[in-house]
């Protein structure tokens, strides 16, 4: 049921507040007054002892599963002390890459019907020791959004259930954990710029291509923003890990062609900030999506059109991030005349390889 909304990907970008909180509910261990003290992963718990003894962790997954992996894979690796790799179902396939005794291997899915992550899953083990469901509820539209902001909160949880309670991580967690609490609020404030992404997309919808820059974290979001546009809004759209900007990308830069920053408050905000100065002094045609109150520090000496988030705990960022991005790519679909929910050659599991 669609109930107010025109279309069932509009719905569920706007649910997300509801579908992130159904995804923590029991899960988190209430401290003191309203505050967490850490999260209880029922599947998870008799398994987290072998998983933090892992040489490493591999996540596999397709499509939005593996950016929701990519997403998560900084704050999983900072707090259990393992290195993550990551793997597309598909290529792991393949090359035949080597998984060894000593890993853990986590596969991403939304379906859980995906052909290519139930190969890569039969190749390596006949069947999963242990799970956590993303209980986002269900999705219709063929574009994943409210999955993608689950399987990062349930990653999230997941590195918090691996991380030791150390005095060392103490404060990242609490941090973490409040960030948590407080994420379906954020998500609701940042819903309400849903008419100046209408009005973007309104001034975006003739263009032939889109460029998202990210890093960090937010490498994911830039992959993740360009895949909405390109499957739903038939645009082609690239999301560019912006530290390899000069070993390419930067050749593309001009006047014409739009190019989304994302420079959110995190570890590579002044990294970004040198991006865009680069991007600005090739007269590039500027989005930057960026942390309430920074439009000035992000624009300083150029022109720009910026779009201001709220700011939460960086691992958490790319829940919040991703919003505009669905929100453009829903409006630029809906403004292009394209089927929004059954986008052309899509199914929603690929059950084929
Ligand atoms: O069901 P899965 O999460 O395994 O699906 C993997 C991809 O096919 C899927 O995430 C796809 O990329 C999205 N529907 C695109 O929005």
């Amino acid at each position: 049921m669609k109930g107010n909304y025109d279309h069932f990907m509009q719905k569920e970008i706007h649910e997300q507040p509801e579908s992130l909180t159904t995804t923590m509910r029991g899960r988190l261990i209430s401290g003191d007054s309203s505050k967490a003290k850490g999260v209880l992963l029922g599947g998870l718990k008799d398994h987290l002892k072998t998983i933090r003894r892992s040489r490493r962790i591999v996540f596999i997954g397709c499509g939005t599963s593996y950016n929701a992996a990519l997403a998560a894979r900084p704050f999983m690796e900072e707090l259990s002390g393992v290195p993550v790799t990551m793997e597309i179902a598909s290529d792991l396939l393949d090359r035949e890459g080597p998984i060894y005794r000593e890993d853990t291997v986590v596969f991403v899915s939304q379906s859980g019907e995906t052909a290519d992550t139930l190969q890569a899953l039969n190749a390596i083990a006949r069947e999963t020791d242990c799970g956590v469901h993303i209980n986002a509820g269900c999705e219709i539209g063929v574009a994943s959004t409210k999955a993608y902001t689950s399987q990062i909160v349930v990653m999230t949880m997941v590195a918090l259930a691996l991380g030791g309670d150390t005095i060392s991580s103490q404060a990242r967690r609490e941090a973490t954990l409040d960030g948590l609490l407080d994420l379906p609020n954020k998500v609701r404030e940042v819903l309400k710029l849903d008419d100046e992404l209408k009005s973007l997309a309104k001034l975006l919808m003739c263009e032939q291509s889109l460029l998202v820059f990210g890093r960090g974290c937010n490498y994911a979001t830039a992959l993740e923003g360009a895949l909405k546009v390109k499957e739903v809004a038939l645009m082609h759209s690239e999301g560019i890990l912006a530290g390899e900007m000069k070993h390419g990308p930067l050749a593309l830069v001009d006047e014409t062609l739009p190019i989304i920053v994302i420079a959110t408050r995190d570890a590579c905000f002044r990294k970004q900030q040198s991006v865009i100065q680069q991007l600005h002094a090739r007269k590039g045609r500027l989005i930057v999506i960026c942390s309430k109150g920074d439009a000035s520090l992000v624009c300083a000496g150029g022109s720009c059109r910026v779009i201001e988030v709220p700011q939460v705990v960086d691992c958490l960022q790319p829940v919040i991030n991703i919003v505009p991005l669905q929100l453009l790519a829903y409006h630029l679909t809906v403004l292009r005349g394209f089927n929004v929910d059954q986008p052309r050659n899509l199914a929603k599991s690929v059950t084929t390889q």
